[in-house]
Formats: C-alpha cells, structure tokens, sequence
C-alpha cells in the first residue's frame, strides 16, 4: 500500500554535514551559526532585521513585550489559528478578543471585524497567515495606523510568502516564525523574528538572553564584562539548530515553487469534484503553500480522515477555533464563519518530497471516499 503522510521533511545531506561542522567545531550554543541563520533568513525576505529564537511561540511572546503590549491590554487575534497566537497574548496577562475570518474563501482575520472589536484598551492586532497566504496586510496596517496599534504578524505558516507585491512579515511591527518539523522549513524546534525597527531589534536580542548586554559568545569574541538591564528571558536559539536553518533556508525558494506546482493540481483536481470547496481561490500574491485545507460540503469529517488513515493517506484539521476550548470559554465570541470552516475543514499531505502522482493518487481516493 502507498503511504502519504501528511508532511514529511526536507532532509539530506546538507542538514547532517551542517550539524557535523558545528559539533565539530565545539561551539553548540548560540553562537556564529545563528549569526549566519539570522542574515539568510532576513535578506530572503528583504527584512532589515532577524532575530533567532527557541520557537515562535517565545517570539511572540517577546514581540509583544519589546513593542510594550501590557497586562490589562486587549489584543485582537483570529481564532482559527493554532492555540499559540492567543496564548502569546495570555502569556502577558493581556486579553484575547477574537476576530472572525474574511470569508468561506478567505480564511485570514477579518479587517472589518477587527475594527468593529477596537475599544479603548486594544493595544495590538495579530493577524495569522493561513496555510501561508497572507492576511490583507494593507488594511489592517491601515486601521492599526489610525488607532495607534501595534501590528505583529503571525507568520508560523508564510516563510517567502506575499501579498500585494511584499513579502508577509514585514508589514508589521514585528513578525514570528516557527521551524517546527511539519513547516516548510524544520529545526525540530526553533524560530524567528523580523522587524524593520533596529530599536525593536536591540530590545529583543536583550530579552531573547536573560537582558544581558553581552552573551557568551560576546564575551568569547572579547567582551570582558556584562550587565542586566531589563528582565528578560532565555529565549536562545542554539547553533545546531540554527546550522539545520541554514541548510533548510537555502533549500526554502525551492520547497515553496514545488509546493505550488502540488496545490495547482490539487485545484486543479479538486475542481472537478463537487462535495468540496477549495479556499484562496483569487489570492492576491504568492502563497507559501503551508497547507492544502479543504472544505467537505457534507462528509462526515471523522469518517473521511479515518478512511484515509486505513488508505495509508495522513490528513489534519487547521484548526478547532481557538475560542470554543475549554480553556478559552472566558473569552466567548460569536464567530460564524471561523466555527462553520473549523467544523469541516480537512487537510490533506503536502510537502516538498510528494510528487504530481501522489496528489493524484490522494485526490482519486479522497473524491471517492466523500
Ligand atoms: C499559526 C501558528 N502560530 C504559532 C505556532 C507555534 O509555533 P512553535 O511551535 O514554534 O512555538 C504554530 C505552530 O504550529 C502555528 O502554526
């Protein structure tokens, strides 16, 4: 039986020789390698700035310290996006306040929604690029503008993605990134930031170590003393992953035109199949290609994905809307659009190393099966 798993890494030779050389070299730790990482990442997306982290949940969580997101502070966040985007903002002790999507077609916050939620405590917006296509950026930078907010871009899903001519991630005041194993670049765990701010820059390199005005590797490259400033965090990335970032980043404007050429099939494919509504069908940029999600007209979900597990074909759901968990049901909205897509949408395998024949082979057993 053929297996399709849901995603699958990128990986080869160039990931294991990078690894090799930093443990060669005996500085595992943050160090020159994240140097190298952080300059790759941030001149593929022309950001004036990139800062490694341990994980983009930690950079959100600094985004919203360096740009003075405060307890008591309302951030308005999706709520069909991963638990993460609205924990960042819990993790101040500030509040959640949920906005709705655009559209059935369009799965990215809503900017009419966001200003209909704008009161006098909202002091950030943090837009999340599904499935690597971008939130109308334009928008709500606009709105942000007018009401003096902090923009901060969920970018987990969107690595060299753009929407109206420019790269996600450097709309807003600062943008985070996930190198979590199923996303289109993997360190097993790690992440990233960029801005366009060098003050913003400086306050999360501060905070990303403890708020020490020298690291080790400063101090290994000759700075004698250091001081604490403000209190931060250790939010280090270290040098084995940040070698893996590397080799993945230099592998990243490839990984995201093949992921294009699967999607197009996948429309293309799905077209023709009546029981199932494909998304960004008039997307105005270039999609990173994160996720193929897709939305049953009437399939039961659960038997769908437990048919395609017993075909050898893996599947997922983006997302259960964050406002409906358990932990959550203090911050209750009314979201039509987001529980409706959260209801039915499955997604299917995509990745670098899948071929035109398995989505074939997927969409031919998937439009049998609904
Ligand atoms: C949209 C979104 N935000 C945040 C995260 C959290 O990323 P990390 O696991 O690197 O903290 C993820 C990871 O899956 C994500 O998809």
């Amino acid at each position: 039986m053929k297996k399709i798993p849901l995603f699958d890494l990128n990986f080869g030779e160039e990931e294991l020789a990078a690894v090799k050389e930093v443990l060669e070299s005996k500085w595992i730790s943050m160090g020159p390698k994240t140097l190298e990482f952080e300059k790759i990442y941030a001149d593929l997306h022309h950001s004036k700035h990139a800062v490694a982290v341990t994980n983009c949940t930690a950079g959100l969580h600094l985004a919203l310290r360096v740009c003075g997101v405060e307890a008591g502070d309302e951030v308005i966040v999706p709520s069909l996006t991963f638990v993460a985007t609205a924990n960042s903002v819990r993790m101040m002790g500030a509040t959640p306040v949920f906005a709705d999507v655009v559209s059935l077609d369009d799965w990215t916050i809503c900017p009419k929604d966001i200003e209909s939620k704008i009161t006098s405590k909202t002091k950030a917006i943090i837009p999340m690029h599904f499935g690597g296509y971008g939130a109308d950026m334009l928008k709500i930078c606009a709105i942000a503008k007018v009401h003096n907010l902090i923009v901060i871009e969920d970018a987990c899903h969107a690595p060299l993605g753009k929407r109206d001519g420019q790269y996600l991630g450097t709309f807003g005041d600062m943008a985070s990134y996930s190198f979590y194993s199923n996303k289109n670049m993997a360190t097993g765990e790690g992440g990233m930031l960029l801005t366009q701010n060098e003050e913003f820059d400086k306050a999360a390199r501060l905070l990303r170590a403890h708020g020490m005005t020298a690291t080790a590797f400063d101090r290994e490259m000759g700075k004698e003393f250091y001081d604490v400033v403000d209190w931060g965090y250790n939010y280090r990335i270290d040098d084995i992953r940040s070698a893996i970032g590397v080799a993945q980043a230099k592998k990243l404007q490839e990984d995201v035109r093949k992921r294009k050429v699967l999607s197009d099939r996948y429309r293309e494919n799905l077209s023709k199949v009546e029981s199932v509504t494909v998304p960004f069908q008039n997307y105005p940029g270039e999609s990173s290609n994160y996720v193929m999600g897709v939305l049953l007209e009437s399939a039961d979900r659960k038997t769908v994905r437990r048919e395609l597990n017993e075909l050898g074909i893996g599947s997922s759901m983006h997302y259960p809307p964050v406002h409906q968990f358990r932990c959550y049901k203090d911050f209750s909205a009314e979201l039509p659009l987001t529980e409706d897509i959260g209801s039915r949408e499955i997604s299917l395998p995509l990745y670098y190393n899948m071929e035109v024949e398995d989505v074939d082979y997927v969409c031919e057993n998937f439009s049998k099966l609904i």
